[in-house]
């Protein structure tokens, strides 16, 4: 990893690794994006994943927010999105302008999964350009901040290839869990090995910090997250570690998971060895989540990125309500929205929100 240069910024790492911090580092989910005009004026006409594809696109859209909030966010994200694993597992994935995700082929029957099942995926070829997107902004970033690689938990992907895009009822998702739970877990499993070596080959590339979204986990029970997430979820925990080994690395990689709208998952997420983060959304009271946590990882969060609209009074009364149930923000507490911006969200209106968590969190 030595051929990159030396990190400046280690908040983010020092808070994952558990040491006390003289404020909470920052970042957002979705950081880079269409609330922002330099977003926009690179995107222009250009296809999403075509963007995706392009090193130097997804390097300059991944550095953007880092610039523009030049010392008040303390971690990049790489550009890219979840949905490049099931690419990688052989299915089409096109992004419809103003729409999402569209599968023009999801996973209806028996067969169709086993086809994915059958599917010799090898993200050393299919996603090659990932590894060349995070190489170079590792190297541009010059040390700045540190660098995040991600990957979509195994539900969520699932959610996805079998319902083709966004979904309201989840109506394949769900008939496959429940109709052919077995033939669900081969899938998850199926994803999950693909997840495991693609987080991994993240690290291999570049990659400092890893954050596992899995953004439907509220779409489940508890007891289906607990059958159909969590083992999962864990695994990706275990597995990420062996894997690097296996590729020669040393380094003790942090992983942050974010299952969102699975509150009653925080006790056994926070539980897993392996998970050095866990992201929750607004609908906890940081209060109540501290006290379930009890210092065993480091919680990311939480505010309800619609703050964001409100007025610079109420993102000030909000944020320091949010950095002191956070305990003051000094140790195992990572700031961030309960979910991604919204396209409409003003910069400066961000870069407000982001001066007082400095301001708070430096209290
Ligand atoms: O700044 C960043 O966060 C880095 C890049 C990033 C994107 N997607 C870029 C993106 C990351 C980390 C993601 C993750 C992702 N993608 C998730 C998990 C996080 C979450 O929001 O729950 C999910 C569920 C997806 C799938 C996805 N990608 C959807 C549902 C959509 C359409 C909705 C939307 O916001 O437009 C996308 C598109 C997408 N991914 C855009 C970006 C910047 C918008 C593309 C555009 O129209 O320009």
């Amino acid at each position: 990893m030595s051929q990159f240069p030396p990190l400046k910024n280690d908040l983010l790492l020092r808070t994952l690794r558990g040491e006390t911090v003289e404020r909470p580092p920052c970042w957002i989910m979705r950081q880079a994006g269409r609330y922002l005009p330099e977003y926009k004026e690179v995107k222009g006409d250009r296809d999403f994943f075509t963007m995706c594809r392009t090193p130097e696109i997804a390097c300059e859209l991944t550095i953007q927010p880092v610039r523009r909030y030049k010392g008040l966010i303390d971690a990049a994200i790489i550009f890219s999105d979840i949905l490049v694993i099931p690419q990688a597992l052989g299915m089409t994935v096109e992004m419809i302008e103003g729409q999402g995700p569209h599968f023009p082929h999801p996973l209806r029957t028996t067969e169709d999964v086993q086809r994915v099942l059958e599917y010799d995926a090898d993200v050393t070829v299919s996603l090659a350009w990932a590894f060349e997107a995070i190489a170079l902004t590792r190297q541009k970033l010059q040390g700045e901040v540190p660098l995040f690689g991600f990957c979509g938990g195994p539900w969520t992907l699932l959610v996805y290839m079998c319902e083709g895009g966004g979904s309201r009822l989840f109506r394949f998702a769900k008939q496959l869990i429940n109709e052919k739970p077995e033939l669900a877990k081969l899938l998850l499993q199926k994803i999950t090995d693909v997840a495991v070596d693609f987080l991994a080959r993240q690290v291999q590339a570049g990659a400092q910090v890893l954050q596992v979204f899995e953004s439907w986990g509220g779409e489940l029970s508890a007891m289906d997250f607990d059958e159909f997430s969590l083992p999962f979820l864990q695994q990706i925990a275990q597995r990420v570690p062996l894997r690097l080994k296996e590729l020669g690395i040393t380094d003790d990689i942090p992983i942050i998971v974010f299952a969102k709208g699975s509150w009653y998952a925080l006790d056994r997420l926070c539980a897993i060895e392996g998970f050095a983060g866990v992201s929750i959304d607004w609908s906890w009271d940081p209060h109540a989540a501290v006290a379930v946590n009890q210092g065993r990882v480091a919680l990311q969060g939480n505010i309800d990125p619609g703050v964001i609209y409100g007025s610079d009074e109420v993102i000030e009364k909000k944020v320091k309500f949010m950095v002191d149930a956070f305990g003051g923000g000094k140790r195992n507490y990572i700031v961030n929205f309960g979910h991604g911006t919204h396209p409409f969200m003003d910069t400066e209106k961000i870069r407000f929100f982001l001066e007082m968590c400095h301001k708070y969190g430096s209290a």
